[in-house]
């Protein structure tokens, strides 16, 4: 192996950063090799400067940045492009200049850092003889095959701090203060700060709520002599027999767009007679540096994702099994999605802790 490219693909979580720069040191000072990045997602390949050389010098002093050095798209699935054609917009599948342009680069690897969907596109293009390697990304920690991805604990300690904070005012004036976190269809972060910000109620897509069981437990809770009470609601949540709340919808580019569920549940609760606020987390999750156990986590996933390509490992994914880094077939990580596992600790502990999920 003489040449390795990486990419970062999707929303920016994170760690993007730290993978960047381990991959970038070991392929250099472990395998003698040359590394280029492929500018915002897999457009880079398709653009006139989208390739650009990293060396030691390009990822020095990067570990504790957040966003990515190499730039990210959400909607830059080669098989599907937008690309204006006689003035019109129209979508192309333009996989196989993709594949030419990564020919022409001359590499012999290709690091992928993405969520479901990135690395979806990356074992296709495998099929077309890419050598993929997966590197999974996502503060939604959604992703199967792997214990957990990096990105997630960074937004967990941005969505406590704003549990705790939200606990102070909540408390000074008698209020219920609901606060909309992100995780598109899992209820990790919504699950895990509700937990450990001490939240009352915590709504998860993977558990349908009723209205007036948040109530009961706000009831209860005024009865007890707490005049405030917390509500971490999943953008994903939605009432039983209901369906997700979005702010907008998709189409063949861009994925639908969670959000609103919080405002909804908010103004069920002051119909009901209790004052309450609705804050929307949104990017702030995914922005600013990452936490010690992102950038550690990042640090091996990035070392291990060399490794494993100088071993000729491709359209494999680099995960993380009982704390040991290692890969899995990314059609497997690709199967079944990562969900909240209702029969497991984290939501017997928070049920046996007298935490809501709004379905009793
Ligand atoms: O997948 C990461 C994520 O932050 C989700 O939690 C959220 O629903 C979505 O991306 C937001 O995407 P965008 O950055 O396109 O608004």
């Amino acid at each position: 192996m003489k040449r390795i490219g990486i990419l970062t693909g999707g929303g920016d979580a994170p760690g993007l950063n730290a993978v960047i720069r381990a991959a970038v040191k070991t392929a250099i000072l472990q395998c003698g090799c040359e590394v280029f990045g492929v500018r915002d997602g897999y457009d880079g390949f398709l653009s006139k400067h989208g390739i650009i050389p990293l060396g030691l010098n390009e990822v020095s002093g990067i570990l504790p940045r957040g966003g990515t050095i190499l730039g990210a798209a959400n909607r830059g699935n080669p098989f599907a492009r937008k690309v204006i054609r006689d003035g019109r917009e129209v979508v192309v599948d333009m996989s196989n200049e993709l594949v030419d342009s990564m020919r022409h680069s001359g590499m012999d690897a290709l690091l992928v850092l993405g969520g479901d969907g990135t690395l979806r596109i990356a074992h296709e293009l495998y099929q077309k003889g890419i050598p993929v390697i997966g590197v999974p990304k996502t503060i939604d920690n959604d992703i199967g095959g792997t214990e957990v991805t990096f990105g997630f604990d960074t937004a967990l300690n941005v969505a406590t701090d704003a549990i705790d904070r939200l606990h102070t005012t909540a408390e000074a004036h008698h209020r219920v203060m609901v606060l909309e976190l992100m995780g598109r269809e899992a209820g990790f972060i919504a699950l895990h700060a509700g937990v450990s910000g001490g939240a009352d109620v915590i709504l998860i897509p993977e558990i349908p709520f009723r209205f007036d069981s948040i109530i009961a437990k706000i009831r209860q809770r005024v009865e007890r002599g707490s005049l405030f009470s917390i509500l971490a609601v999943s953008e994903g949540a939605k009432p039983l027999g209901g369906t997700e709340v979005f702010s907008r919808g998709g189409d063949e580019i861009y994925v639908p767009r969670l959000g609103g569920i919080g405002q909804i549940v908010g103004d069920y609760v002051e119909k009901q007679g209790y004052e309450a606020r609705v804050t929307v987390l949104g990017h702030l999750q995914r922005g600013g540096t990452p936490t010690a156990f992102d950038r550690w986590l990042a640090t091996r996933y990035g070392a291990a994702a060399v490794r494993l390509a100088a071993r000729g490992g491709f359209d494999r994914m680099v995960s993380l099994s009982a704390g040991q880094i290692t890969d899995v077939a990314l059609e497997e990580a690709l199967a079944v999605p990562r969900r909240v596992d209702l029969n497991e600790d984290a939501v017997i502990t928070a049920r046996g802790m007298g935490i809501s999920f709004g379905d009793e």
